[in-house]
């Protein structure tokens, strides 16, 4: 297998993020759905460029089907702690997240959300994530807006280690 290609400099203050992530302690829940476990695996990669390709794939974990499912890139402003996440999901949902990297921790809110057509209802209006990383444990906690829930409310809480 090829070397691992050098860190772009652009990309070094989210390099605490690289890598495969996994968990079976996933947790959701929101006003108008039951509560429900999950897993997830999510990767962090990089190929040299500035920016991170990022997979979150999770499953049901009694039945272990799979549900959501995300791709996208990280991108980081040159020089500054500015970050965005472009994403897109399984459901039929697109979306720019921008925010911010301190440390070993990474907030983001969403500014443009696109959806299908025909995709289900009811809308999501607004995402807010927080990545943070404690030693070999990174959580990740979302909250959401929609249609029919105005206020900003917690929809995902979970933790991942190293595979
Ligand atoms: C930013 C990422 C995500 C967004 C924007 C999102 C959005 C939504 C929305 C809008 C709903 C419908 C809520 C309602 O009916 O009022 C929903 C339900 C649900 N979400 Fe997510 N979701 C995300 C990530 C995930 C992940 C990672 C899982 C992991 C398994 C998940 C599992 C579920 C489940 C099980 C339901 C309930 C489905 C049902 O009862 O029909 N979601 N989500």
């Amino acid at each position: 297998m090829a070397a691992a290609p050098p860190l772009h400099a652009a990309i070094k203050p989210l390099e605490w993020l690289l890598g495969d992530w996994y968990s079976t302690n996933g947790q959701g829940g929101f006003p108008t759905i039951s509560p429900f476990k999950y897993g997830e695996k999510l990767q962090f990669h990089h190929v040299g460029q500035p920016n991170i390709q990022f997979s979150a794939y999770a499953w049901h974990l009694e039945s272990k089907k799979p549900l959501h499912r995300e791709i996208g890139f990280i991108r980081i402003k040159p020089g500054t702690n500015q970050v965005a996440w472009l994403g897109a999901q399984n459901l039929g949902l697109v979306e720019i997240e921008e925010g911010t990297v301190e440390e070993m921790t990474m907030h983001l809110e969403s500014h443009t959300i696109g959806r299908l057509t025909f995709a289900k209802e009811p809308i999501t209006k607004k995402i807010v994530r927080n990545f943070v990383r404690d030693d070999d444990t990174l959580k990740q906690i979302v909250y959401m807006r929609t249609s029919n829930t105005e206020e900003m409310t917690k929809h995902l809480e979970i933790s991942y280690n190293k595979l």
